[in-house]
């Protein structure tokens, strides 16, 4: 603790003392989705039980990738990304049932967030990760990192062992983002009951069916309505939001939906930011530009999960595949997470 609080001063030292006024072009490119993916939280699965297959560790039937913070750099270079935010997938630490082994693993890997970001501060911001579902000390790690390590902003799941957004469980850490107006990056997870998997690999439409559900149980709740002014990015285009808001909206204007009127859900279900990790295509961004438009919409790469031969198409296709304008694709690069995250354009010294 002492040894983290005065890396922290010296971060505020470094950052007020020798940052210099950084200006950014129109090319200027941030990606909010991209993932570190730490020794310590790969060994944790690994205890836990996490399979092996033929060496590799796999986590929702899906290969965990080799990350370093190196190739992390190199390969935004390549993909010419100018800042990421890094986070951590799902599940997070929420495999680990003991609420103050997950606290003390999950402070462990935001240390390691905060010292990858103090190597590139003009290149990574860090996302908090919480102990969820273990709620007081996910608290106490949002205030950790958002007060004293100063992260850009939060990490949350759609679910974390079965706790969904939505669930008055959560209040206070809704309180807690709120009262800090932090952004909040929210990555899909694997439902609880994996055998809808079918012995598919989860992610590819699992997440984005979990974000579909995240994002209705927000409204169904209620919880959305009561933090309206939170900014909350949603990935993979909001799963498959755009093509089922309407059905949602719909059913929930009926008694046994709720009762709440359909505009009203509508802009709810639209009121978040979405990234366009792997929602590069011509059909999904026709629906995302007609569902919430360039101003809802931020750049996410997934790496190292998505391999840079699609990560790399996938970028010049936001553009041609869009069809966005030239002031549109400055707000989808870069203005959008400025505003979603104040404390990047603070750390980069523009405005
Ligand atoms: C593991 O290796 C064996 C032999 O090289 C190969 O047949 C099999 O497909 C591999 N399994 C996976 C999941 O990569
Ligand atoms: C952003 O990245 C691009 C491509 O790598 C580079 O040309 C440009 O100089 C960078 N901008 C800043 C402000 O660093
Ligand atoms: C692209 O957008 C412009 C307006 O910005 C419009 O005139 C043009 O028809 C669009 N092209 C396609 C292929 O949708």
């Amino acid at each position: 603790m002492m040894i983290s609080l005065s890396r922290a001063l010296l971060l505020t030292c470094s950052v007020a003392c020798h940052a210099t006024a950084h200006s950014i072009d129109s090319n200027y490119r941030i990606d909010v989705h991209s993932h570190a993916i730490p020794d310590i939280w790969k060994q944790a699965m690994i205890s836990a039980g996490f399979p092996i297959e033929n060496g590799t560790l796999y986590n929702d039937g899906a290969p965990v990738p080799d990350w370093s913070l190196d190739t992390h750099i190199s390969s935004m270079d390549t993909l010419g990304v100018n800042y990421s935010t890094l986070s951590i997938t799902a599940p997070g630490v929420s495999f680990i049932r003991d609420a103050k082994k997950a606290k003390s693993l999950a402070r462990k890997i935001n240390l390691l967030l905060y010292d990858y970001t103090q190597a590139h501060p003009t290149r990574l911001g860090a996302l908090c990760l919480l102990p969820l579902p273990h709620i007081n000390e996910a608290v106490k790690e949002l205030e950790f990192c958002l007060d004293t390590l100063k992260f850009a902003g939060v990490g949350l799941y759609t679910n974390a062992n079965g706790l969904y957004l939505g669930d008055s469980t959560l209040e206070p850490i809704f309180k807690a983002l709120d009262k800090r107006g932090a952004g909040v990056f929210v990555h899909p997870a694997s439902p609880t009951c994996t055998s809808v998997g079918l012995g598919h690999p989860m992610p590819m439409i699992e997440y984005p069916f979990d974000t579909v559900r995240a994002i209705e149980n927000l409204l169904l709740t209620g919880q959305r309505a009561r933090y309206p002014d939170l900014n909350i990015i949603f990935s993979h285009g909001g799963g498959a939001i755009p093509y089922l808001a309407t059905r949602i909206a719909g059913v929930a204007t009926l008694p046994y939906g709720g009762g709440i009127a359909f505009p009203e859900s509508l802009a709810q279900l639209a009121g978040y930011y979405f990234d366009l990790a792997s929602a590069t295509s011509a059909i999904q961004l026709a629906a995302l530009k007609s569902f919430i438009g360039a101003k809802r919409l931020v750049t996410g790469i997934d790496y190292p999960y998505v391999p840079l031969s699609q990560a790399q198409p996938g970028l010049v296709g936001i553009q041609t595949n869009g069809n966005f304008t030239d002031s549109e694709m400055g707000e989808i690069r870069y203005q959008n997470a400025l505003n979603i995250f104040p404390r990047i354009a603070e750390a980069l010294n523009i405005n």
